[in-house]
């Protein structure tokens, strides 16, 4: 592992906090909110060397770490912008006008799924069913759901994502 791989000081509180909930032999129960924590603590996204780092505090393989963080999309794999928009595209949020509102967003950042702006602010990724399927179509920013979207909404939001005002936890 890495020296200058190292959760903050508060975050590794939290990670043995979190690991001290199960039994000793079973610190992989740990695995997903260790990684929600690394995700935040290291940019936004999980590099494998940050996965090692998970894997060697919980005293398992690094694979086991992989497959875990791919199998989520709440997980990037890659560097990511400040704000991820993370637009459902399940059937009910289909039939409302998602993918109006995901091609809305290509077009007015100029990205594709899974791109980040190119002032790095924005990142677009698509969702499966986020269970708010009563406001479709949403999408979720940071640990809040934007619902009943219209390309209006979407721009209102982006604006006050720019001036900073959209909170994300
Ligand atoms: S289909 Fe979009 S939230 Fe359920």
């Amino acid at each position: 592992m890495s020296e200058t791989i190292t959760f903050k000081p508060e975050t590794l509180a939290q990670v043995h906090q979190i690991i001290g909930r199960y039994p000793q032999d079973k610190k992989k129960s740990a695995l997903i909110p260790i990684l929600h924590l690394a995700q935040k603590d290291f940019d936004g996204w999980l590099a494998v060397p940050v996965m090692d780092y998970v894997a060697e505090i919980l005293d398992i393989k690094p694979i086991e770490v992989y497959e875990v963080a791919t199998f989520y999309t709440m997980f990037n794999m890659k560097p990511v912008g400040k704000y991820v928009l993370e637009v459902c595209q399940t059937g009910p949020c289909m039939l409302n006008g998602s993918h109006d509102i995901i091609n809305h967003i290509k077009k007015t950042l100029n990205i594709k799924n899974g791109e980040t702006s190119a002032d790095g602010l924005f990142t677009l990724k698509n969702a499966e069913c986020l269970g708010a399927c009563g406001y479709a179509p949403m999408m979720q920013l940071g640990k809040f759901y934007h619902e009943n979207l219209t390309k209006e909404k979407v721009d209102e939001i982006l604006e006050l994502c720019r001036q900073g005002q959209i909170a994300l936890d």
